[in-house]
């Protein structure tokens, strides 16, 4: 019998192997080849010779660089974090100001906001426009252009409380964690009822961050060529009133949570689309989506959900969709050989805070939706797969 093992090469590259002489030898090559390199890299006196050697030093400089960013990214974070807290960005959006009107304005000492200010030039959120003046630098321009991301910063203040303490939570050894309290439906009070106290703020943040998304769909699929689009977890309709801008003569419906839907109802109502949208409340998992839509799209939902449910998600769609019908998958998707700092790294931490879920692969989504009953699945690439990739599938 033969048995297959899956190794990676020096390249990254995922390579299936079948046990014998020749994929022992193989495998023992590959092995030796990275015993040898990290063996170097381990060894102080190759650090010293390579400083020292002008061929090898800009590699050398890189590679410190790259583990020094490693070892400090929690404080660029936090810097970033102070500069969004006190709105450091707004500030300076109409032009440079010097360092003491800074200080006056976000409320700190000069010692302290020399050390703010410095800092966040250093990390390109805002610049040094000569002597004591400061402007916006090319991160902190490009984060007033996204008021989402802004938000994102601010919420991940939960995040950072539950990392804390990574090793007990990588053993959950927290019994609620910020983030499973934050999204009510991943924490043990799910919601059934009308009460949006534990659905709001969560929703309030998708919805902040849905523009860039929703974007990316429409500019990647047709989605006018549709009749009727039902957008399943869709919370308070943000992605379907940008889609209404891009079709309008799509017939709208939303599903979500009681909570979320009856939101929804009220966004709708003070916007001025023209498309009527029905909003449906109930649970994926007890409720049957409603019928009528040729396609069903499903925008940042499974990943948030272990196998059994994100698989009872999709059999939910192809269940509401008639033969032939459209579903479209969109999430950030982790990368299938090389791994990916923003799904791997970030959501793979991020979701296990939460409590489920998980980054998947395109392969991996593809054949849960091939398992739920659809066909034809491929994926299209969107401008900007760190915020969400995208699969098309037939009923
Ligand atoms: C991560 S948010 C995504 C919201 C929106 N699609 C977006 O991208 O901005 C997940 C959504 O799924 C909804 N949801 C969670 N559990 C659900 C369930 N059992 N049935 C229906 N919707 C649910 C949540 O209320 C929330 O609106």
């Amino acid at each position: 019998m033969q048995r297959n093992t899956s190794s990676t090469s020096l390249f990254g590259e995922d390579t299936q192997q079948q046990s014998g002489e020749n994929s022992t030898s193989r495998e023992s090559i590959s092995d030796r080849l990275f015993g040898w390199r990290n063996r170097l890299l381990a060894n102080p006196e190759f650090h010293r010779k390579a400083r020292r050697n002008p061929f090898m030093r800009f590699m050398a400089r890189r590679r410190a660089r790259a583990l020094f960013d490693l070892c400090s990214g929690f404080v660029y974070s936090q810097i970033l974090s102070t500069c969004v807290q006190l709105d450091v960005f707004k500030l300076l959006q109409n032009g440079p100001l010097d360092s003491g009107a800074i200080a006056r304005a976000i409320g700190l000492d000069r010692d302290a906001a020399d050390t703010l200010l410095r800092s966040a030039t250093s990390i390109k959120l805002i610049e040094n426009r000569g002597r004591d003046c400061y402007g916006l630098g090319i991160h902190g321009a490009a984060l007033l252009a996204n008021p989402g991301v802004g938000k994102m910063i601010e919420h991940h203040t939960f995040l950072y409380r539950d990392l804390a303490d990574p090793v007990a939570l990588l053993k959950r050894e927290q019994d609620e964690t910020m983030l499973s309290m934050f999204w009510d439906y991943a924490g043990a009070r799910q919601q059934q009822s009308n009460d949006s106290t534990g659905t709001e703020p969560y929703t309030d943040l998708m919805s902040a961050s849905q523009a860039m998304v929703a974007e990316q769909i429409i500019d990647t699929y047709p989605l006018h060529s549709h009749q009727r689009l039902l957008d399943v977890g869709g919370g308070d309709g943000t992605f379907l009133r940008t889609v209404a801008g891009a079709a309008p003569d799509l017939s709208l419906m939303l599903f979500d949570l009681p909570p979320v839907a009856e939101q929804a109802k009220l966004r709708f109502a003070e916007s001025d689309i023209l498309n009527e949208v029905a909003c449906h409340g109930g649970s994926v998992f007890d409720n049957e989506l409603p019928k009528g839509a040729d396609v069903i799209s499903l925008v940042r939902i499974v990943h948030d959900h272990n196998d059994d449910a994100a698989l009872a998600i999709l059999k939910a769609c192809r269940a509401a969709l008639p033969a032939g019908g459209t579903l479209l998958l969109a999430e950030p998707m982790a990368r299938e050989k090389v791994g990916d700092p923003a799904t791997d790294a970030y959501f793979g931490f991020y979701l296990h805070a939460m409590g489920r879920g998980r980054p998947r692969t395109a392969r991996e989504l593809q054949d849960l939706i091939a398992e739920a009953g659809f066909s034809r699945c491929h994926s299209l690439k969107t401008h900007l797969p760190l915020l969400t990739s995208l699969l098309v599938a037939k009923a």
